[in-house]
């Protein structure tokens, strides 16, 4: 089985979660591309959406899904999302997609947080994948000072504009042992916009593509 072929199995398998008439909280990337081909399959079913990306929107309204302001919206059910990788106690690193601060929005207004995976994002501990990192951009070189204070290597992801007009920082070399404390640091650098740590608020069901089909984890 391919990679995106897993990421399929998670996708669909995600849809057990949606709750008739309801409004799904729906995240970023190439797996979740696979839910929303799923959730467009039970769309008369559901109200509609809140989505974490303009690529998200797109799709979701392309296949006729109403799509609704996080403004007009108090909580969701579910969020559902990918990542970029998972520990063992469901902390993640997220916004390789470039997609981290909506993502978190959507995710803090959510009562379930599922996260769908295939079973190459599953590590011991975060940081194998350069964490991205939203900031502003007239403060890119300090926060970059900042982050290397911090142990890290940082990189400018060139030519990449966020949905929110800022920059990304990929951070290289970061072995993060304590995932809740690493994020609060960074939040905290001015001029960052959020980081995509997601240990404070985690993932309450992981569902997993496998050679083998879905694994859902509650
Ligand atoms: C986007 C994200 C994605 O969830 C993450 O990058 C995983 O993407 P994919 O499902 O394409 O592997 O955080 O900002």
């Amino acid at each position: 089985m391919t990679q995106d072929e897993m990421k399929k199995e998670a996708g669909w398998a995600a849809l057990k979660y949606v709750e008739k008439d309801s409004i799904v909280g729906v995240g970023t990337g190439s797996t979740v591309n696979h839910f929303i081909d799923a959730l467009a399959t039970i769309k008369d079913d559901i109200k509609g959406a809140v989505s974490s990306s303009e690529a998200s929107t797109a799709k979701l309204k392309e296949l006729g899904i109403e799509v609704f302001d996080c403004n007009e919206v108090a909580r969701l059910d579910v969020y559902v999302d990918g990542a970029d990788e998972i520990n063992s106690y469901r902390d993640m690193i997220k916004g390789g997609g470039a997609a981290l601060t909506r993502e978190k929005i959507v995710a803090a207004i959510s009562d379930k947080f599922i996260c769908i995976v295939d079973d190459t994002k599953a590590v011991d501990i975060l940081g194998q994948f350069p964490l991205p990192v939203e900031v502003i951009p007239m403060a890119r070189s300090y926060v970059a000072r900042e982050l290397v204070k911090l142990g890290g290597d940082p990189a400018y992801r060139e030519g990449v504009v966020t949905d929110n007009g800022n920059v990304i920082l990929d951070v290289h070399n970061m072995q993060i042992s304590n995932p809740k404390e690493m994020e609060r640091s960074i939040n905290a650098i001015a001029g960052v916009v959020t980081v995509g740590l997601f240990a404070a608020r985690g993932a309450d069901v992981v569902i997993t593509g496998t050679p083998n089909g879905a694994k859902i984890e509650e």
